[in-house]
């Protein structure tokens, strides 16, 4: 049976979920927040150790300012009201990406970063003004700075996910199949799962569907 330390989602669909059924998209990133609040329940009952969340790109700046606003007043939110019950949990949460929102985001996720940084049961990497090109040029330039040889081990060394495994499983809901400039070298060789249901309809279920199917799958490596 294939091991599981990882899984990442791109978390897709709220927007279209909020339009079909409340007549608003931030509705839609309501819900998706309690999609999340229900994956990382079914993450931590199959002893997942690592989830990572794409939760804004870089791209996602071009979005109107008011559906932004209203993303980052949820993520504040969130982080107010569920930072102890995540801690008590004895889960980890790390941002991937480059934090530059209003004083009082960053201060509330590093906050976040700094009360959970020694628990051991689940690390959530919250991908926020995530890009993996960014990323990968970023550690690019800090091998050059350092005079390091241009290989594999050493630009893994520099990406914001050194410490953390490759993900097995990469699932990417809303009926849309492309990877959307999310974690392109650590996704070398997970395996991909396009779901159709939007997120905010995504279930425990789902979830655990695509773990059991996962786990029957054949891992070649490029080996035959
Ligand atoms: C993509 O759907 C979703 C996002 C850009 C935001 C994801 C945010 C959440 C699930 C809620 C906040 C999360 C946390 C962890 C606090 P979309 O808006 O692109 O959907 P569309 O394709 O239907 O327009």
């Amino acid at each position: 049976m294939n091991p599981l330390k990882h899984v990442a989602i791109i978390m897709d669909g709220n927007g279209r979920w909020g339009l079909k059924y409340k007549k608003s998209r931030n509705a839609g990133h309501r819900a998706g927040l309690n999609t999340v609040e229900k994956i990382i329940k079914e993450t931590i009952n199959q002893k997942i150790k690592y989830l990572t969340l794409y939760a804004f790109s870089t791209e996602n700046w071009k979005r109107p300012r008011k559906e932004i606003k209203y993303l980052f007043s949820l993520l504040e939110d969130f982080l107010i009201t569920k930072i102890d019950e995540l801690n008590n949990q004895n889960i980890k949460l790390k941002v991937i990406g480059i934090k530059n929102f209003s004083t009082k985001l960053n201060k509330l996720l590093n906050l976040a970063e700094k009360k959970t940084f020694k628990n051991t049961k689940l690390q959530i990497n919250l991908a926020l003004n995530y890009g993996s090109k960014s990323e990968i040029i970023i550690a690019l330039k800090k091998l050059k700075k350092n005079n390091q040889i241009i290989n594999e081990q050493n630009l893994t060394k520099y990406l914001q996910t050194k410490d953390i495994p490759d993900p097995e499983i990469l699932i990417r809901t809303g009926n849309t199949q492309r990877l959307s400039n999310f974690l392109l070298w650590q996704a070398a060789y997970s395996e991909i799962f396009f779901e159709k249901k939007l997120w905010p309809s995504f279930e425990r279920s789902d979830f655990k569907k695509i773990i059991k199917k996962y786990k029957t799958i054949k891992r070649n490596f490029g080996s035959i």
